[in-house]
């Protein structure tokens, strides 16, 4: 493991993406989420992204500077296209053209629809927090192979179709944001498990075989085993839900044989968001919200718990851990070097500091 500063990390991704063509706002929206996702303790969906980004725009699926276009616009109903563009820049204007829209009617739905991978739907949440709004999003993941299993079945059906929803507290930082992958782990977390040479939770995999197994390297054989689906017929039905709300609903492409894909991590998204004020009193709200969860916090433990945690505590819990170093694997650090060479950046003097 390599510790390396925020900053430092925030240099290299804009600098790789600089590489790429990026124009300097794109830079700074796909380091700041990038780099966001790794201060809040995930991995999965912080640099490590990078290698995917640069694959995409050297095979012609990601375009580098591109923008959301408006395929409908009913007011409080927009429908976006992605046009493959980077993610954290659609995903950006998506939220922005959401704030507006939610602030004018109180309550308000902007599709995106086939996005490049928009990353962790947290940092689309807490921009709409920031602005005051509480945000649902309903994501599919489209463009490659199926990865997740339904309930009872062992070959991959979906894919690791995210749910967000986050209430803004008084500082505007979201008091609940719960954001979470519908399959036991995202695939990220395997990636990351197996590039660092360790395990994942047992029965988060299930082989080609039908056996569940802590063995991430299921996922990168070929042909690959499958994510389990959390929660068993409830995460899968959830998974189901987000694929049909966050896609179908909007004209995207939809995880089946008609739709093969290239290869591309395709993100289409659902988003509602609502103004506190247009339904109650906002002061009221947020007055109940905390002492809900002061009283859910204070349940007894269960036994072998220390604490319980409501959603989002544990990110920003590690946004304050990793404030002056994010910890970057081995396998992690040279797919990184790699992909700065790719695009004519000496990548381990930016990460290193040499
Ligand atoms: N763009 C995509 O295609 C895509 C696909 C899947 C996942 N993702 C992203 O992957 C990220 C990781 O997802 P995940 O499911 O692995 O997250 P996770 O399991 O680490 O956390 C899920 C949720 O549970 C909460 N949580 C975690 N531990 C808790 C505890 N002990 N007590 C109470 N609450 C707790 C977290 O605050 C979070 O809201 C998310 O940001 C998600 O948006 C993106």
């Amino acid at each position: 493991m390599t510790d390396v500063h925020p900053d430092r990390l925030h240099q290299f991704v804009t600098a790789v993406t600089a590489g790429l063509g990026s124009d300097p706002l794109e830079q700074q929206l796909v380091a700041d989420q990038l780099v966001g996702a790794n201060l809040a303790g995930h991995d999965s969906h912080g640099v490590g992204m990078l290698p995917t980004y640069v694959d995409g725009v050297s095979h012609g699926r990601l375009k580098v500077n591109g923008h959301v276009s408006v395929a409908r616009d009913d007011g409080a109903i927009v429908v976006l296209d992605g046009n493959r563009s980077f993610g954290q820049v659609t995903g950006f204007e998506t939220m922005e053209i959401a704030i507006e829209r939610g602030h004018e009617h109180g309550l308000a739905l902007v599709g995106l629809r086939d996005s490049f991978h928009i990353g962790r739907i947290g940092h689309w949440a807490e921009q709409a927090a920031a602005a005051g709004l509480i945000s649902m999003h309903f994501v599919n993941v489209a463009g490659h192979h199926a990865l997740v299993a339904p309930h009872g079945g062992r070959e991959a059906r979906f894919a690791t179709n995210p749910f967000c929803v986050a209430i803004p507290a008084a500082d505007n930082s979201p008091s609940v944001l719960l954001d979470m992958a519908t399959s036991r782990i995202a695939l990220g977390k395997a990636r990351v498990a197996n590039n660092a040479g360790v395990k994942v939770p047992n029965g988060t995999v299930i082989g080609t075989d039908g056996i569940l197994t802590d063995d991430p390297g299921v996922m990168f054989s070929s042909p690959p085993g499958a994510l389990v689906a959390m929660g068993e017929h409830k995460g899968s039905g959830l998974a189901i839900v987000c694929e049909l709300l966050g896609a179908a609903l909007l004209g995207g492409t939809t995880l089946q044989p008609k739709n093969p894909g290239d290869g591309s991590v395709l993100n289409s998204m659902t988003t509602i968001v609502i103004k506190p004020g247009a339904v109650g009193d906002p002061v009221g709200l947020r007055s109940e919200v905390d002492s809900f969860l002061t009283w859910v916090r204070s349940s007894e433990l269960a036994e072998g718990s220390d604490e319980v945690l409501t959603p989002g505590q544990p990110e920003k819990r590690a946004r304050i851990a990793r404030a002056t170093g994010i910890p970057i694997d081995s396998g992690t650090f040279g797919e990184l070097v790699a992909v700065a060479t790719q695009v004519g950046v000496d990548g381990e003097a930016l990460l290193a500091g040499a």
